[in-house]
């Protein structure tokens, strides 16, 4: 064995001794660990390229960082900027952690939301949608002086297929400095933990196997006639998510559109009254009453109801996802694993690339699509993108069929 196959075998011993100390450490039971001694460290943000796991941690959406000597610190200017740190680069089990606590120490901003994320079946980065789905906590009720301890239970995910812990829906001007998270047994006998909050669910997929839906966000209504006309031609249905305020508006345009969308077989479902940035607004209040004028709108004008809601930039935090459950009977919140990428690409000197992002998505398994209508080269190319979904072998459906809702039309 020449020298380099020796040093890669002690390299392996020692990978290996490394990995059974962290094996056994995941199944020591409680009493070997009085105190608040950590389970599992995830994060003492030593590295500013991985964390004490030795995977991947870093922001999203130009989310500005700054890295000091075991810490981090956010300064954050919307609410769709984020931080993950991941708890492996596939599926992790966190079953026998269930009972035990997600412990975060920080400074600093306190109006903000901490996921626990569940990665797709193949728990596969390449696959869509990646993650799958999370849940959401506002960190402000488990935060007590600089520990914020969480237990992992109230965190609605499947914890076999656990991802990442992440940082994000900071809606208030804060900076937040954060120097560890771990997971431990016990918490502070002091530390008195709240009462979960239902949140509404997160889906960027389709439940039912072999469908496919297309959700179609706001746009102009002349152009919407054109999409509908396509829809028809093309005899599939879709779903049509809708800002309140057109309707509202004394032009009667949008509600006429969407009376005839209705009739025609669509599925009609609420994206706010205004379009805001939803985890962005400072008050509950306002989050509310984006909800339910939207809600009473198309209660008014078209007599319909719906518990299907998309956020408007795909932004939603624990606030938005809590006050979803408190005012609809079990919303869905439903997001995308395929983006047709119009709002990057429409209107531009290469329209095309619209094309080559939804064929890309699909690729990747995506079967839930996001688009708009307010350019006509997206319209353009809806029969193409249609033809890219039947090719995959899918069926192509509402969302509320897709996910396999009982209440939605029955395919025949
Ligand atoms: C679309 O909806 C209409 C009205 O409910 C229905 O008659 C039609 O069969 C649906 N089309 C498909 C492809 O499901
Ligand atoms: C929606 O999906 C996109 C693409 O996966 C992602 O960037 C965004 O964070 C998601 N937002 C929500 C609320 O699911």
């Amino acid at each position: 064995m020449g020298p380099s196959n020796l040093l890669s075998a002690v390299n392996r011993g020692l990978c290996l001794a490394f990995l059974l100390s962290k094996a056994v450490a995941s199944v020591v039971p409680r009493a070997a660990y009085p105190g608040h001694d950590p389970v599992l460290v995830i994060d003492t943000f030593k590295r500013a390229d991985r964390n004490d796991l030795g995977f991947w941690h870093g922001g999203g959406e130009n989310m500005p960082l700054q890295w000091g000597d075991g810490y981090v610190e956010f300064s954050p200017t919307n609410a769709d900027q984020n931080f993950h740190t991941q708890l492996t680069s596939s599926c992790i089990d966190l079953t026998p952690y269930k009972d035990m606590y997600l412990h975060i120490v920080s400074e600093g901003a306190s109006h903000f939301t901490i996921s626990l994320t569940q990665n797709n079946p193949q728990c596969d980065s390449y696959r869509n949608p990646y993650p799958e789905t999370w849940d959401d906590v506002e960190a402000m009720r488990y935060m007590r002086g600089n520990d914020i301890y969480i237990p992992l239970s109230h965190f609605n995910i499947d914890h076999t297929h656990a991802l990442s812990v992440s940082f994000k829906g900071f809606y208030m001007p804060e900076k937040l400095k954060l120097s560890k998270v771990e997971i431990t047994a016990t918490k502070p006998d002091k530390f008195r933990i709240p009462k979960k909050l239902p949140t509404g669910k997160l889906f960027l997929r389709c439940k039912r196997p072999n469908s496919f839906a297309f959700g179609i966000d706001d746009g102009s209504p002349e152009l919407g006639r054109e999409i509908m006309n396509i829809l028809a031609d093309e005899g599939i249905n879709a779903t049509f998510f809708t800002v309140g305020n057109g309707m509202a508006a004394a032009n009667t345009a949008w509600s006429d559109l969407y009376r005839d969308m209705a009739r025609r077989g669509h599925q009609i479902a609420l994206h706010t009254w205004s379009h805001p940035r939803m985890e962005g607004l400072k008050t509950t209040e306002e989050i509310d009453q984006e909800i339910l004028r939207n809600l009473q709108v198309m209660k008014e004008k078209l007599r319909l109801k719906s518990r299907y809601f998309r956020p408007p930039y795909g932004v939603v935090g624990a606030r938005t996802r809590q006050r979803l459950a408190a005012l609809i009977q079990d919303p869905y919140i439903i997001n995308w694993s395929v983006d047709i990428q119009d709002w990057l690409w429409a209107g531009t000197p290469t329209p095309e690339k619209q094309l080559e992002a939804f064929q890309r998505d699909v690729d990747k398994g995506g079967d839930l699509v996001v688009m708009h209508f307010f350019s006509r080269d997206t319209v353009m190319y809806t029969k193409q993108v249609i033809d890219i979904a039947r090719k995959t072998g899918k069926r192509i459906m509402r969302v509320d069929q897709c996910m396999e809702d009982p209440e939605a039309p029955p395919l025949d």
